[in-house]
């Protein structure tokens, strides 16, 4: 998919750029990303959003993958972006992201972080519970700025990927109750605050989904949300938030739907629902995170070690694992891999991919086909786009790989490979603890 495939050597090549090659440049684990597959997943959906006519935002998601270079990317193909944390503002703003294209998400905001996000006014807050509303209020006070607010509900919509729960009262740490009035008592108290413009509500039922009941339902309810909101207040939300959780193939079997079929869906409730309530349009914003970047990115190791415990199972071991890629050991995930060095190889074994770090549940892929596999060859992993190298970490003090973009035959480093350095860059030793000499 995207720019990738199998070149004349039998090498993977994504970008134009032969990957063993980037192994020899860049070292290994490497993550590659693929650039223009970036880019033409963001061109879906705005493309998609401007065929509806609609008036939109498409918030990259930036918690998937956020570093400045991505930023750029998505301030190129128009997107805004959703942030939520003061990092994920920082590496923005670092990166030139204009700040009135940024929504601030979270359901504990520091006053720390809301000062900053008040400074250099970013175009909305996505308010999560009561206490960060009078606390967002207070300090745009003190500033003497009025802010763009949505309110975070929750829907009693739950998305399982192949299906929905619809409950009364959801258990979750996020948003204001839709069930029981709290988001209505929410709405009362946003328009009341001086200091706060409330634009509407933002609802996010989930990850990873493969179908449209679950945003249908929740636009069902947002919007039968802003018709009492406008009967019983008198106040018009002019702006609906549906979150993202946009699926796709990690492995066969995995089924999402086109971009433009998700969109087409949304776009279908949006119309038909506010016709029939004579409700005005409202802007509709959405916030897909792992449809942009998730397939764009392949990790790429080195083999190492193996065991082969006869009539059990062969273990393969590569130089990262769960300090790259911690999704299968948290989720049990799944993903697809070729030697990238003998793609076309003949030869055939089931092996298990285990990573490097001292703990059995450090495996990556359980049952893989590949050509036999010798140590030195490369492993591709597929899909590692999204919340890999932003869930990364030093465990085992195992540094973080090098991130690279890949376009038109070109590789360019966005993220150095973390330095021993950087390993030992924060710690301190209290003087008596010191070595005498
Ligand atoms: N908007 C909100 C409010 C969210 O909470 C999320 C994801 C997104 C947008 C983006 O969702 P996406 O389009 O990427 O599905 N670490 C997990 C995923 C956690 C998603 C959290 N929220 C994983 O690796 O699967």
């Amino acid at each position: 998919h995207g720019t990738s495939k199998i070149n004349s050597k039998g090498h993977l090549e994504i970008g134009g750029c032969d990957v063993t090659d980037l192994a020899k440049q860049f070292g290994t684990p490497l993550y590659i990303v693929d650039e223009e597959l970036v880019r033409q997943r963001a061109r879906e959906f705005m493309t998609a959003f401007r065929a509806t006519g609609l008036r939109h935002q498409v918030a990259y998601a930036s918690k998937a993958f956020c570093v400045m270079a991505m930023c750029r990317v998505a301030e190129e193909e128009g997107m805004s972006l959703d942030v939520v944390s003061d990092g994920e503002l920082y590496t923005a703003l670092q990166a030139g992201f204009p700040a009135e294209r940024i929504h601030f998400h979270g359901n504990n905001k520091t006053p720390e972080e809301i000062n900053m996000a008040l400074d250099v006014n970013i175009g909305c807050f996505v308010v999560d519970n009561f206490i960060e509303l009078q606390l967002l209020n207070a300090l745009a006070a003190d500033k003497g700025k009025t802010v763009n607010v949505l309110l975070r509900i929750t829907p009693g919509v739950e998305a399982h990927t192949h299906d929905y729960i619809s409950t009364g009262q959801q258990d979750s740490k996020f948003g204001f109750d839709l069930s029981n009035g709290t988001a209505f008592k929410a709405v009362e108290a946003a328009i009341a605050q001086p200091n706060l413009k409330l634009l509407g509500v933002h609802s996010h039922i989930g990850s990873q989904i493969f179908e449209v009941e679950g945003f249908r339902m929740a636009f069902e309810k947002v919007s039968a949300f802003a018709v009492e909101i406008r009967d019983k207040l008198n106040y018009t939300f002019t702006v609906l938030n549906l979150g993202g959780g946009f699926g796709i193939r990690y492995v066969e079997g995995d089924t999402p739907l086109p971009v433009a079929t998700y969109v087409q869906a949304i776009a279908d409730a949006v119309l038909t629902t506010c016709k029939g309530a004579d409700f005005p349009l409202p802007e509709i914003w959405i916030e897909p995170g792992r449809s942009i970047v998730g397939d764009a990115g392949t990790t790429l190791y080195t083999v190492g070690t193996s065991k082969e415990i006869p009539g059990v199972r062969k273990y393969i071991a590569v130089d990262g694992g769960m300090t790259d890629n911690p999704r299968p050991a948290l989720y049990e995930s799944k993903y697809e891999a070729i030697l990238a060095n003998r793609a076309n190889d003949a030869t055939e074994e089931v092996v298990s991919v285990a990573g490097k770090c001292c703990e059995s549940g450090d495996m990556l892929i359980w049952d893989l086909n590949l050509p036999a596999v010798q140590s030195g060859d490369l492993l591709a992993v597929f899909c590692t786009g999204a919340y890999n190298y932003a869930m990364a970490s030093n465990y085992n003090r195992i540094r973080r790989p090098a991130v690279v973009f890949v376009k038109d035959g070109k590789a360019d480093l966005v993220v150095a490979r973390e330095s021993y350095k950087d390993i030992v860059g924060n710690d301190l030793i209290p003087e008596r603890l010191r070595k005498q000499a």
